[in-house]
């Protein structure tokens, strides 16, 4: 009998179900759920995303010429830094004028580092961005109507994909877990995405810092 192959997309939401709870569950991840995200907070957290997906699509760009198993993930519809862009215009920033913060910065290099030393690692930043249109299609609704966003202006990152989203996500999935793994660039895939969910939580915290003296709950 042929042994079937595991499916890394179900070991990544296994290995990263606790550092999603753990994105999630940042100030600026709850307020933002909450509806009481300030615009000016709103506007940093996508300059961050800018940074971070400007990044992450250069590396990908380089790496699918040796990884052509990617190839068909990183297609144009899936990047992101064309609604990032669309979306600091609709807000009124500048995109030039948005400082990399040190995490982004910390960020951007490990990724440039995995395009060059093992490409297939991309892999891991690209699920855990691509799997956080699940709940950014919530985060956009939301969104809307606390910052006052009317015809969706703003909310192209958080909503790239309208109805479609469910579509675009399970057809994510399953090309991924087409791509040829060994066990240790599996591992290397999953290291990429913990420190991709580290990276967004350590970002989130310098944009909206936790009280220092609250107590955990
Ligand atoms: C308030 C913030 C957030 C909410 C409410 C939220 C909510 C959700 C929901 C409802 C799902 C679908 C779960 C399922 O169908 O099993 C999901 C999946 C996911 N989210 Fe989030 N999320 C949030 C923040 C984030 C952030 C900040 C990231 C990373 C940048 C992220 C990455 C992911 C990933 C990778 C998945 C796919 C998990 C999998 O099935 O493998 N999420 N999220």
């Amino acid at each position: 009998m042929m042994e079937s192959r595991p499916s890394i997309m179900g070991h990544l939401r296994e290995a990263t179900r606790e550092l999603h709870k753990e994105a999630e569950s940042r100030p600026l991840q709850r307020s933002m759920a909450r509806g009481t995200l300030p615009r000016g907070a709103y506007a940093m957290y996508l300059g961050q995303l800018r940074h971070l997906h400007s990044a992450l699509e250069e590396a990908l760009d380089s790496a699918v010429s040796e990884e052509p198993a990617l190839r068909d993930l990183h297609i144009d519809e899936r990047r992101r830094v064309p609604d990032l862009d669309r979306d600091l215009a609709a807000l009124g920033v500048e995109v030039s004028s948005v400082p990399a913060l040190p995490p982004t910065e910390r960020f951007s290099a490990r990724v440039r580092r995995i395009a060059t030393e093992n490409p297939v690692a991309l892999l891991g930043p690209l699920y855990v961005m691509e799997g956080s249109t699940n709940g950014g299609k919530f985060l956009a609704r939301v969104l809307q109507r606390s910052l006052g966003l009317e015809n969706g202006d703003g909310l192209a990152y958080m909503d790239p994909y309208g109805d479609d989203q469910p579509r675009m996500w399970s057809s994510f999935k399953q090309i991924a877990d087409e791509v040829p793994l060994d066990a240790q660039q599996s591992e290397a895939v999953t290291e990429a995405a913990k420190l991709t969910f580290e990276a967004i939580a350590e970002i989130s915290d310098v944009i909206l810092p936790p009280d220092t003296f609250a107590v955990e709950d």
